[in-house]
């Protein structure tokens, strides 16, 4: 089943007298399950496209489905239930709240809802379990590692067992042994749990983990690697791509 299907899915920016095309009729469908990589050059159009598939900015054009349903139906409120209940997001710097407890923040969503921690203690401990922070739970954002906090936020993105997890750059600040233990977490959650990953990376060996690893170029989509071949290689193939769409 598609989680998510994208015909025709264009952006323009109109800037004063000019217009930037950010996407150009794109398409896309991912399964449920999968975990996809996004690469390109910078100003390819990889944020834009995150953007509106968590429906934080509307298309100029075209048509996003999650779970068989158009995003353009839904109004204003319905879209922010969305961004809370049925997508996860996880970004680069973490944007964890600082006064708040491991525990806590990755219960937000929750507690935005009007829940109580203790309402959901079981689902709390269940996520704390597979991002292995159980016990790291009291602490605080700056009294975690860097690795640990993104820890947290995946957690947090998990929270409401979404449709679809939306990833920009999530090991981009963190050092190489931390970025792939995050890496290794969202593969496991694809694998044992089910979850469906749309990730954004300029880093082949983050892109290597995704079954497959999607290319921009321009706003389209030109190029797209399946993981087939055995990982060092699958890195080294990304890496060509990359350096022939960048020029
Ligand atoms: N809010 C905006 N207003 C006007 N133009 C924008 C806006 N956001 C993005 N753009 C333009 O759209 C194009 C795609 O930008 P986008 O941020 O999606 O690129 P990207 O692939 O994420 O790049 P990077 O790798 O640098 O993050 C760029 O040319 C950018 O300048
Ligand atoms: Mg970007």
């Amino acid at each position: 089943m598609s989680v998510l299907e994208i015909k025709a899915l264009s952006k323009t920016y109109l800037m004063g007298a000019v217009s930037v095309r950010a996407l150009d009729r794109v398409e896309l469908s991912v399964e449920k399950g999968e975990f996809a990589a996004i690469m390109g050059p910078s100003g390819s159009g990889k944020s834009t496209l995150l953007h509106l598939l968590g429906g934080l900015d509307a298309p100029s054009d075209g048509e996003i489905r999650l779970a068989g349903q158009p995003l353009a139906r839904l109004n204003d409120d319905e879209l922010t239930l969305l961004r809370r209940r049925r997508v996860g997001f996880i970004f680069q710097f973490f944007n964890l709240l600082p006064t708040l407890s491991a525990e806590e923040n990755i219960a937000l969503p929750l507690l935005i809802d009007g829940y109580t921690l203790a309402a959901h203690r079981e689902r709390i401990d269940q996520l704390l379990d597979w991002v292995g922070l159980s016990d790291r739970r009291s602490h605080r954002p700056d009294q975690l590692s860097g690795g640990q906090q993104q820890r947290v936020a995946i957690a947090r993105a998990f929270v409401h067992d979404p449709e679809i997890v939306l990833a920009d750059e999530p090991t981009g600040n963190l050092d190489r042994k931390s970025g792939q233990a995050i890496l290794t977490l969202l593969r496991n959650l694809c694998d044992e749990r089910g979850a469906t990953i749309v990730m954004v990376t300029h880093d082949p060996l983050a892109a290597s983990y995704a079954d497959r690893v999607i290319f921009m170029q321009d706003g389209r989509l030109v190029q797209e690697l399946r993981r087939e071949v055995p990982p060092a290689l699958q890195v080294q193939a990304i890496h060509d791509m990359l350096q022939k769409l960048e020029g």
